[in-house]
């Protein structure tokens, strides 16, 4: 589970350097990505790193979902015009996999933060795979 996580990480850092060769999609959505969704997502992946230990830090993993779950609303109204209702179902599976993720943080609950981490992956890869033209 850890070392899924792990891949998740170095997998993202990955798929940033496939992306510079990506056509040119709506520049609002590549701005949330790097503003809002790749550090709010690596918040929580963080957790397959080094199990949070203080309060603090799992405050810092809640903090990440949410502002995931709240991104997600945002990237739902980004949708483009054509394959709108994937697009609309892939940022809502997003953010309810950061839903779960910050429920599992809030609980301070390893074992589920790491499962919802590893949906919430998923979640980005499933969009790319259909969006993000290679
Ligand atoms: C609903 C669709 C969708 C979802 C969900 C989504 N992305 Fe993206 N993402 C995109 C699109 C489209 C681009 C390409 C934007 C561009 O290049 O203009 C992108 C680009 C990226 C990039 C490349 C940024 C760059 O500098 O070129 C990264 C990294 C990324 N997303 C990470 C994530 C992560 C992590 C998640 C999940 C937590 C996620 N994305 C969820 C659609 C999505």
């Amino acid at each position: 589970m850890k070392t899924a996580i792990i891949g998740a990480i170095v997998g993202a850092t990955m798929l940033l350097t496939q992306f510079v060769l990506a056509q040119a999609p709506p520049p609002r959505v590549l701005g949330l990505m790097k503003a809002v969704i790749i550090p709010a997502s690596d918040a929580v992946f963080v957790v397959g790193k080094a199990p949070p230990k203080s309060e603090r830090e799992w405050a810092a993993v809640a903090s990440g979902a949410s502002r995931l779950v709240d991104a997600g609303k945002v990237l739902a109204n980004e949708a483009p015009l054509e394959g709108t209702a994937d697009w609309i179902r892939l940022a809502n599976a997003m953010a309810d996999a950061a839903a779960v993720a910050g429920k599992a943080a809030k609980e301070k609950n390893v074992d589920a933060a790491l499962d919802a981490g590893d949906v919430l992956y998923t979640t980005c890869e499933d969009c790319h795979r259909q969006f993000v033209k290679k």
